[in-house]
């Protein structure tokens, strides 16, 4: 058979890749330097193609697909969400993503996300943060102590410089998980008995929990003046995390608010409740903070903008670095019209 020309392959970014990649430039720096991209992407919210994401759900879970596009390069990010995965000895979240050029169609980037997913939602977390959290922020509480929570406080300590992280999980070998991994990372951690413990003088509070209901992870009584609140885990119709009172005392910001209405906390509030969107506080159209008693909720359910930023990333330094390999992923006949003739070629002889 004919070896194909350089068209049919497309570089990919394997897990094992991706560790590699992550680990050759430092974990920390990864964080700070997506938190960088996506904020600059945010910048130039506008231009992007934007649709709130295509949903498949079930009893169990959900599938999405997230496409956008800057007119340059065109991505997508396939990931599902099964809260009780765990039980199975599979996770809660797992995803992969590609990147095209549009001038083509063709794909330039084809990666593994699950990783990258937990990258770029801590990522996106911290620079929410950089931008709505009280001045000075040293300690953080983290309610729910799964996949993302490790790389929710490791950006926040490189972004924001977050010191102690306080930890509550409904399950304690959760906690005793993300402490063991956090060992030695330079954060002071605090394992506590429960939400309420872990929010005691935290500044920051990022709930990443997963359950497939509305569940109060957090009430009004725990959340003091001045708290900024990353709420992630409720991301899907009918899985919520707050107490409506919080959203009630809290401003409330938002990624896309099309598709936060459908997925976010505020499904609990009326279709034309106020939000603000972050792109219009990172370009200066909008206030974030206003005083040191208002308490900031980034109503956080991800968005494909932030997915786009974290594939174009990683193209970057993969192609840089090395760390991907070459799938021979796209059909490459000498002939552009005669496919069939490739195929044809390609048969063994009898
Ligand atoms: N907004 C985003 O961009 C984004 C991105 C990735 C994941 N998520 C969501 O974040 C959540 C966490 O994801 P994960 O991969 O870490 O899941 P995970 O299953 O690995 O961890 C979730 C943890 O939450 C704990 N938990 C469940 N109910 C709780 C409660 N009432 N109080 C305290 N802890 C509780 C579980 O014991 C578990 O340890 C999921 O809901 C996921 O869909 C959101």
């Amino acid at each position: 058979m004919t070896p194909p020309s350089h068209l049919a392959y497309v570089p990919f970014i394997s897990v094992e890749n991706m560790m590699r990649l992550v680990h050759s430039i430092g974990i920390e720096t990864v964080l700070k330097e997506l938190a960088d991209a996506i904020e600059h992407d945010f910048t130039r919210w506008p231009l992007f193609d934007k649709t709130p994401r295509v949903g498949s759900h079930s009893d169990v879970g959900v599938i999405e697909l997230m496409p956008t596009s800057d007119g340059d390069l065109y991505g997508f990010k396939y990931v599902n969400g099964h809260p009780s995965n765990t039980k199975q000895g599979l996770q809660t979240v797992t995803a992969f993503g590609l990147l095209a050029q549009v001038s083509s169609g063709y794909p330039v980037l084809l990666s593994e996300m699950t990783v990258l997913t937990a990258l770029r939602t801590a990522a996106t977390s911290a620079m929410v943060s950089r931008h709505l959290a009280p001045k000075d922020s040293r300690v953080m509480a983290i309610i729910g102590n799964g996949a993302q929570s490790e790389f929710q406080a490791l950006a926040l300590k490189a972004v924001v410089g977050i010191e102690e992280v306080r930890l509550f999980d409904i399950d304690p070998a959760a906690t005793a998980k993300c402490a063991r991994n956090l060992a030695g990372t330079g954060l002071k951690v605090t394992s506590c008995n429960s939400s309420q413990e872990a929010m005691e003088g935290a500044q920051i509070v990022t709930t990443c929990t997963a359950d497939k209901q509305y569940a109060t992870i957090l009430t009004d009584n725990m959340i003091g003046d001045g708290i900024h609140i990353n709420a992630i885990g409720g991301d899907c119709p009918g899985k919520t995390e707050l107490h409506k009172d919080i959203l009630l005392r809290s401003d409330i910001f938002v990624e896309y608010p099309p598709q936060t209405r459908i997925e976010g906390e505020i499904q609990q509030m009326p279709e034309d409740y106020p939000v603000t969107e972050l792109w219009q506080v990172i370009t200066g159209q909008a206030e974030g903070r206003k005083s040191a008693s208002q308490i900031t909720l980034f109503d956080g359910v991800g968005f494909a903008i932030e997915d786009f930023s974290a594939l174009k990333y990683v193209y970057e330094r993969a192609l840089k670095t090395g760390h991907f390999l070459q799938l021979d992923m796209i059909a490459d006949p000498d002939d552009p019209r005669d496919l069939f003739g490739m195929l044809s070629r390609a048969a063994e002889p009898a």
